[in-house]
């Protein structure tokens, strides 16, 4: 690849050597929200599924448990709704360098199905008319269905295909707040991180499915008419790992003894009569010598070539692109979700040049606030047990003064009664 970026390992060295800040300083930020105050104004909401009532409201908040009660995000806060919302940066080119694009998600909702997933946009886009069909560049973050999916979105469009990564990268599940990160490298490399820990590394060559293979395996057409192909593993290749041993020829009279013998110990019953019951035959039993089968010992192939390989060759139908990672005209980055249960909140995001700046906004945001959230959310939790086990004594004392109550009414009517009769009695 032409554009592949090689670093020495002095260079490296050097750039630990120099402190963060000079990383920082050299990153190219083109994107950053925190959602503070003014957010409004960067962000247009689409009026996308507004004329069908299923247009959800954000609520911009910090959340039910939070590490920091000022450092609010936007949260889907309607059920059963469409989430469509965008915001446009200078246009930009990740051509020859990295792309960073990070954002952090925390599902307050106890997510059973639905996305948490962020999306970059290319050209001029009706942010107004922002929806499901509009084309994006790249689209990542988490997706949560049942128990099936629970995984990280990375799909890249090319030549207006949209192509998901081949491998699985779990995502997080539970209530807390977490940072996914998307890397991609001038020498076609990719980075996946969850909270600043790489999950999932590779090539977009290998994990895509963009361009067609550069190796394939060696085929052969299986007949002339027929477009189906086979391996070209030789006649003569031996890919039997074991053998059975010349050596070990079967025992004399194996053959010859029985399954089932007739049981020693059986005894014909006392009350047994011959003419009445028929002629009594003792009952078999499994034969102790039997040992199935003659089966002879196996040992090691020493013809055995291993497993057949197809050798590989070049594919004919690949042609490299140098340009695979290039995203040439970014300007957007927008949110679009259907969500049945509301509740996601997303902040912080980043799209930057530089994997040390994102991790350092990471660090500063989810990094100081994340031994809060578990605290909190355990703290909310207690509370709400606790309120739903005083609402469930409460439930029960009323039901047994209800039933006292009744059953004072029924006492006075029963008594009410008697004293009537009593007194027709009299008459
Ligand atoms: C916004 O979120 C806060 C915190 O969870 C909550 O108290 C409030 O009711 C929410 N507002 C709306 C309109 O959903
Ligand atoms: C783009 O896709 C179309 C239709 O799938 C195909 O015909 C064309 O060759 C592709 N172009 C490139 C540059 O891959
Ligand atoms: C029980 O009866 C008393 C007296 O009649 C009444 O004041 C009270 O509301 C009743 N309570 C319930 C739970 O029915």
């Amino acid at each position: 690849m032409a554009t592949r970026r090689m670093k020495s390992p002095s260079s490296v060295h050097l750039v630990a050597v120099f402190s963060l800040l000079v990383v920082a300083a050299a990153a190219e930020v083109f994107f950053e929200e925190s959602f503070n105050d003014g957010w409004e104004s960067r962000w247009v909401k689409s009026e996308w599924k507004k004329d069908e009532n299923t247009a959800g409201e954000w609520n911009h908040t910090s959340g039910k448990w939070n590490g920091d009660a000022n450092d609010k995000g936007i949260q889907t806060s309607e059920d059963y709704r469409f989430y469509a919302i965008s915001a446009e940066f200078p246009e930009f080119s990740n051509k020859g360098k990295n792309l960073v694009f990070q954002f952090s998600v925390k599902h307050e909702q106890k997510l059973d199905c639905g996305g948490g997933y962020m999306k970059l946009l290319s050209g001029d886009v009706d942010q107004k008319k922002f929806g499901g069909d509009t084309p994006y560049s790249i689209m990542f973050g988490p997706d949560i269905c049942g128990y099936s999916t629970k995984k990280v979105h990375a799909i890249l469009t090319h030549n207006e295909t949209n192509h998901l990564i081949k491998k699985e990268v779990p995502c997080e599940t539970d209530q807390l707040t977490h940072v996914y990160t998307f890397i991609l490298r001038p020498d076609a490399t990719y980075s996946i991180l969850i909270d600043n820990v790489e999950k999932q590394s590779g090539s977009l060559y290998s994990d895509w499915d963009i361009l067609p293979p550069k190796k394939i395996k060696d085929q052969v057409p299986r007949n002339v008419n027929d477009q189906v192909t086979c391996l070209l593993q030789p006649e003569d290749w031996d890919d039997k790992e074991f053998i059975d041993d010349p050596e070990d020829k079967k025992p004399e009279g194996y053959d010859d003894i029985p399954e089932e013998i007739t049981d020693p110990e059986a005894k014909k019953p006392e009350d047994w009569d011959d003419e009445e019951d028929g002629e009594w035959t003792a009952p078999t039993i499994p034969n102790p010598e039997y040992k199935g089968p003659w089966k002879a010992k196996k040992i090691k192939n020493p013809n055995y070539k291993g497993k057949w390989k197809a050798p590989m060759i070049d594919n004919p139908d690949f042609k490299d692109d140098p340009d695979l990672y290039v995203f040439p005209k970014l300007k957007y980055v927008g949110v679009e979700l259907w969500q049945v249960k509301s509740g996601t909140l997303f902040d912080n995001v980043v799209i930057c040049d530089d994997p040390e700046y994102a991790k350092s906004i990471a660090e500063e945001t989810w990094g100081k606030q994340k031994d809060e959230l578990k605290p909190r959310l355990k703290e909310l939790n207690d509370n709400n047990y606790r309120g739903a086990t005083e609402r469930i004594q409460h439930i029960r004392n009323t039901l047994k003064i209800i039933q006292r109550n009744l059953s004072i009414k029924y006492t006075d009517s029963l008594a009410l009664e008697e004293k009537d009769l009593l007194i027709q009695l009299e008459k």
